[in-house]
């Protein structure tokens, strides 16, 4: 839904003698002249980012803090080479197109025609006709990021990134379904569906609006305006911090903030910090039937002290791809041979994990043994890779392990299952 604002004009102060509306004709090139459209106080940047070798994002960016932190971008699926360009045409339109002319992005304009681009002190860029009537904003289309004075409508979502430098579409959505519900999912990748909901506001028949206010609250209104959930919440003051909120990679939607000057309220340090974030611990939120976990296949998700989500192997496991700790684990080692006459029982061995389950993925279920009873019954079984025992109960568990954690509340331990010979790769 397309809604219209209209601007504030912004007085031409000190601060902004230099700043000019984008007009039509105007373009940038991504290359290595770093040329870009800023908005008058210069905090935000409207331009070209390397974001790999030859490889291009277009986008919106925090562009008086050394980490450049990235708000919006339009071809997050899709980099672009150099010498690509974006372009706001005569006629209003405003296009991404790659050297060889090929379009790649354009914005979808609303019928109040162009006259200009701006890029605003909000971190929102928009073409508005010569009444100042928006046509077009990035704030109506976020990619992970919400900013201040920014709303998020009923089928409005934000979608992580893949991973922390790579800023394709990645694992989790966040939404206001247009039943009203706001909520978290995994994604079904490579499919665009939502998954599993391990987080929501519960509010069906009522969820409206996601407003994120000048004083750096976040919360679901009803029509009527009245709030039915805080998101997020934070007590700093907007005119000292830069704030932003993002469905991080990790699933988790953070609050952050970043003092714009040294020695700012509360001494906070020259980088971004949590301000708050939901859910609270995603390692025991999420166990879906298929996919996963909050974590890749035979990992498993712990809270650091941080608060943040990691994702570790078990001992005899490395990470599928070590840029990418969401990847999931393989074992070192080759699998337990079947045959009956070569059965290599002997040749495994238990690494013991307290506190730590993979639930959902049992094949087997005893109730009643003891422990060493399910330390043989695993290890006589070439399919078990793993045994769960907790209160005199025993699980065999399928291959891959999903919706791994370690976490006290879960008990028990895991008895992983690993060739003796573990470092050996075949
Ligand atoms: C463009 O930005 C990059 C990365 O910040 C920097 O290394 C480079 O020197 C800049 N180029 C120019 C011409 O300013
Ligand atoms: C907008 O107004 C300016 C100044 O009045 C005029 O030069 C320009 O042609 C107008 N643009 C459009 C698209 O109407
Ligand atoms: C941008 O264009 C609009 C519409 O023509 C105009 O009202 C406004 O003053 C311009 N702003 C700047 C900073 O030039
Ligand atoms: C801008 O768009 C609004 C809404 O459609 C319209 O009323 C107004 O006349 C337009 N202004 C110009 C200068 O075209
Ligand atoms: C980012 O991840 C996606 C999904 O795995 C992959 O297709 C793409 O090549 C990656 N992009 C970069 C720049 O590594
Ligand atoms: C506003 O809407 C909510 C949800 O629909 C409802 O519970 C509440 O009573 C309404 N408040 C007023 C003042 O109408
Ligand atoms: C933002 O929301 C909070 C909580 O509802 C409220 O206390 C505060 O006054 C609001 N700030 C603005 C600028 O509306
Ligand atoms: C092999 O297993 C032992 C425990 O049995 C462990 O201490 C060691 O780190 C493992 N080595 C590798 C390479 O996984």
């Amino acid at each position: 839904m397309l809604f219209v604002l209209l601007l504030f004009l912004l007085p031409l102060s000190a601060t902004s003698q230099t700043y000019r509306n984008v007009t039509l004709g105007s373009s940038l090139t991504a290359n290595n002249a770093n040329s870009t459209w800023l908005s008058p106080s210069g905090e935000f940047a409207f331009g070209f980012q390397q974001i790999i070798q030859g490889g291009y994002l277009l986008a919106i960016w925090f562009n008086k803090i050394p980490e450049r932190t990235i708000v919006w971008s339009a071809n997050r699926d899709n980099l672009i080479q150099e010498g690509s360009k974006v372009q706001l045409f005569a006629d209003g339109r405003f296009e991404l197109s790659d050297p060889r002319g090929q379009r790649i992005w354009a914005a979808t304009l609303s019928r109040v025609g162009v006259a200009y681009g701006a890029m605003l002190d909000t971190g929102n860029f928009v073409l508005a006709n010569n009444s100042s009537v928006v046509s077009w904003q990035s704030f109506d289309e976020p990619t992970d990021t919400l900013l201040p004075t920014q709303t998020m409508n009923q089928d409005g979502r934000l979608v992580s990134s893949f991973s922390k430098t790579n800023y394709s579409r990645g694992r989790f959505l966040f939404t206001l379904q247009t039943d009203g519900n706001l909520a978290s999912y995994t994604r079904n990748l490579p499919m665009d569906d939502a998954s599993f909901a391990y987080w929501s506001t519960q509010t069906m028949g009522s969820g409206f609006q996601v407003i994120f206010n000048q004083s750096g609250y976040i919360f679901l209104v009803a029509k009527n305006g009245s709030v039915l959930n805080f998101v997020a919440s934070n007590a700093v003051s907007t005119s000292q911090f830069y704030q932003r909120a993002i469905l991080e990679y990790d699933g988790v939607f953070r609050l952050y903030v970043y003092p714009k000057y040294a020695h700012s309220e509360g001494g906070r340090a020259m980088a971004w910090s949590t301000m708050d974030f939901i859910p609270s611990n995603i390692c025991m939120r999420i166990t879906q039937s298929t996919g996963s976990g909050a974590c890749g296949f035979n990992s498993f998700c712990s809270l650091g002290t941080d608060q943040m989500p990691n994702c570790d192997c078990p001992v005899g496991y490395s990470v599928v791809d070590p840029n990418d700790r969401m990847s999931g684990c393989k074992p070192n080692f080759a699998a337990q041979n079947c045959d009956e006459e070569a059965r290599e029982t002997d040749l495994f061995s238990f690494i013991e994990m307290p506190n730590t389950d993979w639930p959902l993925s049992d094949y087997a279920y005893f109730h009643q043994v003891t422990e060493d009873w399910c330390r043989q019954v695993c290890l006589d079984d070439c399919f078990c890779t793993v045994a769960i025992y907790r209160d005199g109960n025993c699980w065999k568990k399928k291959y891959p392990l999903s919706n791994g954690r370690v976490d006290s509340n879960v008990g028990g331990k895991a008895l992983i299952k690993i060739r003796n010979n573990n470092a050996t790769v075949y």
